[in-house]
């Protein structure tokens, strides 16, 4: 039985403490303070189980894209599993929405995407994909191009192979990755890691040049695949700077080496257009997608893969056998239903456009109010995605020391406002439900902007940092 109590007599915030370990969670901050713990929702707006209200500047965690609380989801997902609550996707087996929910995804992906393999998070999309990149590899009887490229600051996941994709030192250090052949390049971040006076074009270029010396140095025919988000959002909100995923999509050709873009935050509206790849003008070979497929009303991804690839799985069929790789809940009935109704309230609501237009104006109103702003070194983002880098020297680029604890201690400011948001290092970044007004905008600034305020307030105090 461990020390574990019984909870009966427990307020549920001790019962949290006795029982949960939380994700990307501080364990000795957590016992010391406890759990927040989230009642309800609606739209763009959360409420704990103090009663207090909050704006949800993150959309849960960058993925209820349709907003909190929709009847019409929980009746979908209802009426499914009274119907039928599970079958599989395994031996040929199917179920209705999981087929139909392809079939759409298909219809608003690039035109070149050709089968959706569903797993359940954006990690095992991820993994999938990689897996696929290899038995892609094989089956052209080529078993030496297995490595893989992501970038510094991309965050792909937690597993194994995701978190050995993903280019932050704490989801290395202490699990003993990345695994042999995952390599990283240079993170696209002009404003942290361009040279003095160089042009986003000139630094994208340089960029180019990194990544295709790795590639000659590792040999072009020991890497399989390059994975990057449109967008970074879990290293920083990081845009891309002009010309980089041009030039970068030209060496993954002229390597034969397979581009995997990882839509899971940028997928389904997040940048004012469907995916991340329609933004940017990418033609993947593969699509990651989660959190907004089904606006995570039930846990579902699917790595997508397009004709190239499907053709060379489909003719080493034969061989090969059955496509050995698949997860227990694929393509759960639930999970699809939550699936088409997410796809046909955005479509029906017109989504991406509101995120295109009231995204405009989200990046207008940070601008407006951060950027003259003396803690403020950069403010960043398109359509719903943003993120406010807070520098201790603004004329210099100079980032607080981690011993400022700048993260931990805006969102804190934040959320007595009544704003979440979510820390990156020295910036805070903004992911609400596309479903938000100019209105809501509104609001979440002028409150965001007290936060700041009070920070600034606070370190100038503490001597940590003064106005330039
Ligand atoms: C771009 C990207 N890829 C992959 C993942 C991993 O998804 P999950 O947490 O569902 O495994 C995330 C999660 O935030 C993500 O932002």
């Amino acid at each position: 039985m461990g020390n574990h109590k019984q909870g009966r007599n427990l307020s549920l915030e001790e019962m949290d403490k006795q029982s949960l370990l939380h994700p990307y969670t501080s364990i000795t901050d957590h016992l010391e303070h406890g759990p927040m713990v989230i009642e309800k929702g609606h739209a763009a707006r959360v409420t704990d189980t103090t009663g207090r209200d909050y704006i949800d500047a993150m959309g849960g965690l960058w993925c209820v894209n349709i907003g909190h609380g929709r009847q019409e989801m929980v009746d979908a997902i209802t009426e499914q599993a009274s119907k039928l609550a599970y079958y599989h996707l395994f031996f040929s087996m199917a179920n209705e929405p999981a087929i139909r929910l392809a079939d759409e995804v298909l219809r608003i992906a690039p035109d070149h995407m050709s089968k959706v393999f569903f797993c359940n998070s954006g990690s095992e999309a991820n993994d999938t994909q990689v897996k696929i990149s290899w038995y892609y590899n094989n089956l052209r009887g080529l078993p030496q191009k297995k490595k893989i490229i992501s970038r510094h600051n991309g965050y792909h996941g937690v597993t194994a192979v995701a978190a050995s994709m993903t280019g932050l030192p704490r989801n290395h250090k202490s699990f003993n990755l990345p695994l042999d052949g995952f390599l990283h390049v240079t993170s696209p971040h002009h404003y942290f890691n361009a040279e003095p006076g160089e042009t986003e074009e000139e630094f994208s270029e340089r960029l180019a040049k990194e990544l295709e010396q790795t590639i000659e140095k590792e040999d072009p025919s020991t890497i399989a695949a390059f994975i990057a988000e449109p967008v970074m959002g879990a290293g920083g909100v990081i845009t891309p700077p002009k010309g980089y995923f041009s030039r970068v999509q030209a060496i993954l050709k002229k390597h034969d080496i397979l581009f995997i873009a990882d839509e899971v935050i940028c997928g389904f509206g997040r940048l004012g257009t469907m995916f991340g790849s329609d933004m940017y003008e990418l033609e993947p070979d593969m699509m990651s997608i989660a959190k907004g497929l089904t606006s995570a009303y039930v846990p579902m991804s699917a790595a997508i893969i397009s004709e190239k690839v499907w053709e060379v799985l489909r003719d080493g069929s034969p061989e090969t056998g059955p496509f050995a790789h698949g997860y227990t809940y694929a393509g759960h009935p639930l999970a699809a239903a939550a699936g088409l109704k997410t796809i046909e309230i955005m479509l029906r609501e017109k989504l991406v456009d509101n995120a295109q237009k009231v995204g405009n104006y989200l990046q207008t109103r940070l601008k407006e109010t951060f950027l003259d702003n003396p803690l403020v070194g950069e403010v960043r983002g398109v359509g719903m995605m943003a993120g406010v880098e807070l520098v201790a020297d603004k004329a210099k680029k100079i980032p607080f020391d981690p011993s400022a604890k700048i993260g931990p201690r805006i969102t804190q400011l934040l959320l007595e406002e009544g704003v979440i948001h979510r820390a990156i290092l020295n910036a805070y970044a903004y992911a609400p439900p596309l479903v938000m007004t100019e209105s809501d905008v509104d609001e979440m600034i002028e409150r965001d902007e007290r936060a700041v305020r009070k920070l600034s307030d606070e370190l100038a105090r503490e001597g940590l940092w003064k106005a330039a």
